[in-house]
């Protein structure tokens, strides 16, 4: 059925585009947003995503669509939904985002209408069914939930659907008045029976003035016996853009307990991830990798719109629980079959002149460094990736001041900046795993302990990579560099 109604190859003038990246996703043309209704049904990864097909910048909420059977590989599908109805129709708002469950063999969808009404901001939560995955029908009886909890602020959107302890549950996001004027951040919970009725519950996370002024997607789910709660907080004091809390749920009474709270990504472009279980049972995330103009550190959406297309998504990470109950995450395995050419050294001996690596068309790649802090005599590493002379993103290792930092302010276009990442060193090991894709670059330390995702801009002939120590000497007990294919290809 799915087979007949995906869409033909992309065409070949992606060929030309310089920051189209290879094999993370991104759609056709016009803009993107958020990753939506992610699921696995019926034997395709379906993957829907915030989309204005019409131009690159963000307007009148669609759900574009693409189908995949390895998470890896994705095909285009038919826009999924588009905002038609009086109740989402309005381009400053549409259809906003949402997730999908399946019931008895139906895809069950939830997303948010969003309207301005006499200049007000009016969200509702809306169900949309489909059998096969490719056709969609918005229910009569939409919105419903209309109302909002006594005190939340007009911002409230962005149902995540999940079943637990024998009955269906939907984290909201909103805000509550405050002595801050954009209100206090929450995440409240919603009870149902029958995917069609909610019962409001209460607010399982509450800002408090310290983690933000309106929770958007929200997501809670199991892991290891632990609750994890993760949401995109707006002006959070520290800036966390993707906030995450290891606790426990009593869903009895509604009530969430915070053990831990950390950072899923601290790197300038990872918002608005939403997770679902791939085939095998694991929990997978995916994110929208840019920010919004609020943030203090975003210029804007970088320079894609002159190719016709604006948005990535980042690849599937697989999430785990350490033995800190610490969130890891960690690109799946399915990656691996995007590998084309790989060189391996063992002992690989750093100076201070730059060393030149050579992966593939040297701007679609993955590399893997294995440190030994006591072979790294200095103590120091900085590689070199999207280079052209002096110009290049520099990823610095520092076991010194225990930091690893990605620097764009000697190579990018557009913006500039530099996110410093601190570490802790165990055993004196350090795991590092670069994703580099022509305008995105995801740094993975120690399996995903610590995660930097950020766009950047390079000119058409930055291609150098490379690696060196200022100091002394160093040898990386082991490198890895694979060139990576498309996943159009
Ligand atoms: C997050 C978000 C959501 C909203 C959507 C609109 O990036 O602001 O809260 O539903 O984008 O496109």
């Amino acid at each position: 059925m799915i087979n007949q109604y995906i869409a033909n190859k992309r065409s070949e003038d992606c060929a030309d585009e310089n920051w189209r990246p290879k094999y993370h996703f991104t759609a056709p043309t016009g803009w993107m947003n958020d990753p939506n209704g992610l699921i696995y049904f019926k034997g395709w990864y379906h993957l829907f995503y915030q989309y204005n097909p019409k131009h690159c910048d963000w307007a009148s909420m669609h759900w574009g669509h693409a189908v995949s059977k390895d998470m890896v590989h994705w095909k285009d599908m038919p826009i999924a939904l588009k905002p038609d109805k009086e109740y989402d129709n309005d381009p400053e708002g549409g259809c906003f985002s949402g997730c999908a469950v399946e019931k008895d063999g139906v895809l069950y969808i939830f997303y948010t209408a969003s309207m301005s009404r006499e200049g007000r901001l009016c969200q509702t939560q809306c169900l949309v069914t489909s059998k096969d995955g490719v056709h969609f029908e918005k229910y009569a009886g939409n919105p419903l939930i209309s109302g909002r909890p006594v005190d939340a602020l007009e911002p409230f959107r962005d149902p995540k659907v999940f079943a637990a302890a024998g009955k269906w549950y939907m984290v909201l996001g909103g805000s509550v008045k405050s002595r801050n004027p954009e209100g206090d951040g929450r995440v409240f919970l919603y009870e149902s029976e029958n995917l069609y009725e909610w019962d409001y519950k209460g607010a399982i996370l509450e800002s408090k003035g310290k983690l933000g002024t309106m929770m958007e997607c929200p997501d809670l789910f199991e892991l290891e016996g632990k609750w994890i709660l993760t949401c995109s907080p707006m002006n959070h004091p520290e800036y966390n853009k993707a906030l995450y809390c290891v606790g426990n749920m009593d869903f009895e009474n509604g009530q969430y307990t915070i053990e831990k709270i950390g950072n899923l990504d601290v790197g300038f472009d990872y918002y608005a991830p939403q997770s679902f279980q791939d085939e095998h049972g694991n929990r997978v995330m995916i994110a929208w990798q840019n920010g919004w103009l609020w943030m203090p550190w975003c210029e804007d959406f970088g320079p894609t719109g002159t190719e016709g297309w604006r948005g990535t998504l980042s690849v599937p990470r697989v999430v785990s629980l350490n033995g800190e109950n610490e969130v890891c995450l960690y690109p799946v395995s399915e990656l691996a079959s995007l590998e084309a050419e790989t060189k391996q050294y063992c002992n690989y001996a750093v100076a201070a002149q730059k060393q030149y690596l050579y992966p593939g068309d040297g701007k679609s790649y993955r590399m893997e460094l294995w440190i030994d802090v006591e072979k790294l005599r200095s103590r120091y590493l900085e590689i070199g990736i999207l280079g052209e002379g002096d110009k290049a993103m520099v990823v610095a290792v520092d076991l010194v001041q225990k930091v690893v930092s990605l620097d764009k302010g000697q190579g990018d276009l557009f913006g500039r900046g530099r996110m410093n990442c601190p570490i802790e060193v165990r055993n004196g090991k350090l795991k590092l795993l670069l994703l580099v894709d022509c305008s995105t670059v995801e740094i993975y330390i120690d399996e995903g302990r610590y995660c930097i995702t950020s766009n950047v801009y390079p000119e058409k002939k930055q291609t150098e990579c490379w690696i060196r120590t200022p100091y002394k000497d160093a040898v990386i007990d082991k490198l890895k560099i694979s060139s990576m294919t498309g996943f159009c290809e």
